[in-house]
């Protein structure tokens, strides 16, 4: 059983299905609300486990009403949650999501997200450096995403980050990371690079190995040489959130099986994500993945 520690956010997403986007200063009525639990860290941390890995979450909630069914709700997915702080006096994260014709638009407050700090990745250390792999992402201080990245690659494990939300990032921490996992629109801002650029000559340019996430058209990847393309899984869109999520937990499931096959997976896991409404509610079991990569076979 693939080992992981997932490091980041915890979030309840506050959910608004609506026709269409409203324009700034518009008021337009919503077809539906729903409140799911979400957050990068948590949905890639239940991604994982119903992929079949023994997962373990370092994150923070606060004290408010949101926080212990956060937790409880990954715990009911088998999920090791004794790394997950309880902040005094601190909201937890919240997320407020506009669904529309299976795009999303997002507002993160980070609440207790922001209180997650290098002690709280030193405190998990002994679980760090047992993992298989750590995934990071970009909901939590800079300075805890690079204490998680020094921490795992000292130890010898490798690290996934998924560097969402972007911010420019020095060189000297990409190399650290095993793979980073950014879209087209995220290479470009964590390399500090114009966004006309093409994304495969980003790709080249890289300090470290990249997994470019294309939206329904799939992904492509790189080690060294030229960018591979996987295709895209066809499926009905219902709501993209917690797509990205999906993708990166397969990836470190799936990665002893070779980048290739783990970058497949990662796709067909990611298309079935967005069939159901909410983060987490099309998140699927391996034999869903197995079924659709049965039904498309490149
Ligand atoms: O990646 C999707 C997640 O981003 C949502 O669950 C929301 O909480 C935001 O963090």
């Amino acid at each position: 059983m693939t080992r992981l520690v997932v490091v980041g956010s915890i979030n309840m997403d506050l959910v608004t299905v609506a026709q269409r986007f409203p324009a700034p200063g518009e008021t337009l009525l919503g077809e539906r609300f729903l409140s799911v639990h979400g957050g990068k860290g948590g949905n890639q941390a239940v991604a994982a486990a119903r992929l079949g890995a023994d997962v373990h979450m370092v994150g923070a909630v606060g004290d408010d009403d949101f926080a212990q069914p956060l937790c409880d709700a990954l715990a009911a997915e088998g999920i090791d949650v004794e790394h997950v702080a309880h902040i005094d006096d601190c909201s937890s994260g919240t997320a407020s999501i506009t669904v529309s014709g299976g795009e999303n638009q997002i507002i993160v407050v980070p609440g207790a997200n922001a209180q997650l700090t290098p002690r709280h990745v030193m405190n998990a250390q002994d679980l760090i450096s047992r993992a298989d792999a750590v995934l990071v992402q970009m909901e939590i201080p800079l300075e805890t995403v690079e204490a998680t990245l020094r921490l795992a690659h000292d130890r010898h494990v490798p690290v996934i980050l998924n560097p969402a939300p972007a911010q420019r990032l020095q060189a000297e921490w990409l190399q650290l990371a095993r793979y980073i996992t950014p879209n087209q629109h995220e290479l470009a801002i964590l390399l500090g690079a114009d966004p006309s650029e093409d994304f495969r000559a980003l790709m080249r340019r890289s300090p470290c190995p990249v997994v470019l996430t294309h939206g329904a058209e799939g992904a492509w990847f790189r080690e060294e040489g030229e960018p591979q393309h996987q295709r895209g899984f066809n499926v009905e869109a219902v709501d993209s959130t917690g797509a990205g999520d999906t993708f990166n937990a397969a990836l470190a499931v799936f990665l002893h099986e070779g980048l290739p096959l783990a970058v497949r997976k990662a796709c067909a896991a990611a298309a079935l994500s967005v069939t159901r409404l909410g983060a987490r509610g099309g998140m699927p079991h391996p034999a869903e993945v197995d079924a659709l990569l049965a039904r498309q076979r490149d």
